[in-house]
């Protein structure tokens, strides 16, 4: 396994400034998805930031350049601090969009924290359909997300849909995209899932076959927004035989904070065990991009081995994503295994072609608890 390396200081120096932070405020979450973004440890309440770390995140972020923030979690609602949390980012003249599964979504909650400064909403559903939706969100959920996009959208926030997709809903998304339009979604994100932390342990129940995604996809590029909701489509990159530029290259965009703290150039590097991420208990966020072994381990191009180091599309992909080549590789340096050129890209098209030839597995899911 190769170890992370420090590129030199005038890389360093020359680095761009980071344009978002994911704020983690906390781990908790009413819900169970088998796909959660979150470690599969989990960050226990009484390790989390206070409202006050967080104001020194976001001013020190501002500093940085940072202008947006995703409040995020698990689910923020479950801090009662959270439009003191919102108020500090407002301050620090950072854009905030709350990330939220929409349980706990009042009217009065979501008033507080517009007066707070909260700028915009994302609310995530599972299905279209009730009974998908509460059966991969491990918990009855689907009326409270109905109660939270009227709620949402009475409040006149920017309102976005996120619905993570699969085997089990890709072939609902005409609903899907009725449903936003119906709930008053400007945008729905259609996040095809990335199989790693939990989705890597549900993979062969989540990973949807060849011709459900080809028929995504045309759905997708028939779609004609007229006055509907925009449409993101987030690429599956086991499919497409081409890494997708994760986090825009890693360490050159964005920064994500932990709820207890921890600095990492993307959420899913929680499980690159040799990172050694720094915390900003410790250190302030300019130390954290600028100087730490974390985020300038795979910065930029010469830390890239085998087919990268010489490809054209390096500064195009990044060599892909760092996480998932950690993942399936137990090496974060090899190149990404949903690369076609990539020697390990075996790990990617066997699952592929077994999901196309075995039949529809049984929505059985390792859903996610703490541990
Ligand atoms: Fe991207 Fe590396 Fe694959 Fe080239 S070899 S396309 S840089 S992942
Ligand atoms: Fe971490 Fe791709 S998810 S680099």
């Amino acid at each position: 396994m190769t170890g992370p390396a420090t590129a030199t200081g005038q890389e360093a120096r020359n680095l761009p400034a980071p344009w978002a932070l994911l704020a983690e405020v906390t781990h908790a979450c009413p819900l169970h998805c088998p796909y959660c973004s979150n470690p599969l440890e989990l960050v226990r309440k009484s390790a989390e930031l206070s409202a006050g770390d967080w104001a020194r995140v976001f001013a020190e972020a501002a500093d940085l350049g940072v202008v947006q923030s995703h409040i995020s979690g698990g689910e923020p609602l479950l801090r009662p601090d959270l439009p003191e949390i919102v108020a500090s980012a407002h301050r620090a003249g950072v854009y905030t969009q709350l990330v939220t599964s929409g349980l706990g979504l009042t009217a009065d909650r979501l008033g507080g924290l517009a007066e707070a400064g909260l700028n915009s909403v994302q609310l995530s559903v599972q299905d279209a359909r009730r009974p998908g939706s509460d059966l991969i969100a491990g918990t009855a959920s689907y009326t409270a997300k109905e109660h939270a996009a009227e709620v949402i959208r009475a409040s006149g926030l920017p309102f976005g849909l996120n619905v993570v997709l699969h085997r089990h809903n890709l072939d609902h998304l005409p609903e899907i995209i009725e449903l936003g339009a119906r709930w008053g979604a400007g945008r729905i994100e259609l996040a095809n899932t990335q199989f790693y932390g939990w989705a890597l342990r549900n993979r062969a129940a989540l990973l949807p076959t060849r011709d459900q995604l080809d028929r995504a996809k045309a759905t997708v590029a028939a779609y004609d927004a007229g006055g509907g909701p925009e449409l993101v489509w987030v690429m599956p990159d086991y499919y497409e035989g081409l890494p997708k530029p994760c986090m825009g290259g890693w360490g050159m965009r964005s920064i994500t904070v932990g709820p207890d703290g921890t600095a990492l150039p993307c959420p899913a590097a929680y499980a690159i065990a040799d990172l050694a991420p720094p915390n900003v208990r410790d250190r302030p966020l300019s130390w954290i991009w600028t100087e730490s072994a974390a985020f300038n381990a795979y910065r930029g191009t010469a830390w890239m081995t085998g087919p990268c180091g010489g490809c054209p599309r390096r500064e195009t992909d990044f060599g892909g994503c760092r996480c998932q080549a950690y993942a399936l590789t137990g090496d974060a340096a090899r190149t990404d295994p949903a690369c076609s050129l990539s020697p390990d890209h075996h790990l990617v098209r066997d699952p592929v072609t077994e999901a196309v030839q075995a039949p529809a597995p049984e929505p059985v899911f390792v859903y996610r608890y703490p541990s």
